[in-house]
């Protein structure tokens, strides 16, 4: 459906840069055809709350939210993450010497299209290129090392509008337009697309769980999970909704999954950073 309000909204945009045109490829139209969907199909949902995931489609669910948040099950991972983040590495570098503001509110910058390498660079992808910059071994991306020091970095980045750059370079619009089409594309057993889950049946049950909207779905990352009995990375969340369809997950922090994050991440530009969440 949305895919189909995407197309037609690319054919009758004017784009003023030739060379998205000549690629075929417009976010900006994408954009636009994306928040509408959402915004019509959940008038009642304030544009700011989509962010919440599943919170901001069941009324119940976000009660117990509410009521968790005040003693934020995050809590220790964003203590630790801070620890993490200010001790220096052992050539006596930290963190702040490998990111733009020193790493504090800057995790709305990300993923960032990086023009050396010509890829996507995600957070937990940056974090590790910083550490092995400085001649530390890199962090695993589905473990607990990694989920405490991107809830500490998202955490200085509270409220602050997502703000992903998709500069008019082919490799950057190739990047995102094969993250579109990752996130379209039907795959497992149960052939289902991410949209299927996530743009058709948002606030419907799977299982015991409400299904979080598209718009918006990256900026809680990372999240306590009560079923995880732990932090999960945004690698660990794309690798269970992979094993949900009974498809093979990919490898973490794949150029797949760091495309998809792309994608979804300049869909939900403006809107603020919320994480880390916590979820059921
Ligand atoms: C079979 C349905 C299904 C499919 C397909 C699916 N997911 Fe999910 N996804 C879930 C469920 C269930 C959850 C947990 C409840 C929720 O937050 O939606 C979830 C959660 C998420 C979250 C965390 C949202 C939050 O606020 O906690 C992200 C991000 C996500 N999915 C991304 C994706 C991406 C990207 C794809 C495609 C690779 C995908 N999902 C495919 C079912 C699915």
């Amino acid at each position: 459906m949305l895919r189909k309000v995407c197309l037609a909204a690319a054919i009758v945009a004017v784009t003023a840069q030739p060379l998205l045109a000549a690629s075929g490829v417009d976010p900006q139209a994408d954009f636009k055809a994306f928040r509408k969907y959402f915004t019509e199909r959940f008038p009642k949902v304030p544009l700011n709350d989509f962010v919440n995931g599943p919170y901001s489609m069941d009324e119940g669910l976000r009660k117990q939210w509410k009521a968790i948040d005040e003693f934020p099950p995050y809590e220790f991972a964003v203590d630790q993450g801070k620890q993490m983040f200010e001790t220096p590495f052992k050539n006596g570098k930290t963190y702040a010497d490998c990111f733009p503001n020193k790493g504090i509110g800057v995790r709305q910058l990300y993923p960032m299209f990086d023009e050396k390498s010509g890829e996507v660079v995600t957070l937990d992808v940056a974090i590790n290129k910083c550490r092995e910059a400085n001649g530390e071994k890199p962090y695993d991306y589905s473990k607990d090392d990694m989920a405490a020091l991107t809830a500490y970095m998202a955490y200085t980045s509270r409220g602050k509008p997502m703000d992903i750059k998709i500069p008019n370079d082919p490799r950057a619009l190739a990047a995102y337009k094969a993250g579109e089409e990752y996130f379209y594309t039907r795959r497992g057993q149960l052939n289902f697309s991410c949209a299927s889950c996530h743009v058709q049946n948002p606030g419907n049950h799977i299982r015991s769980e409400v299904l979080a909207p598209a718009l918006g779905i990256l900026n809680a990352m990372p999240i306590y999970r009560s079923a995880w009995g732990g932090m999960g990375t945004t690698s660990r969340r794309l690798r269970s909704c992979n094993s949900q369809v009974r498809g093979t997950p990919l490898s973490a922090e794949s150029p797949e999954y760091r495309n998809v994050e792309y994608f979804l991440s300049y869909m939900a530009n403006g809107l603020p950073i919320s994480g880390p969440g916590a979820r059921p």
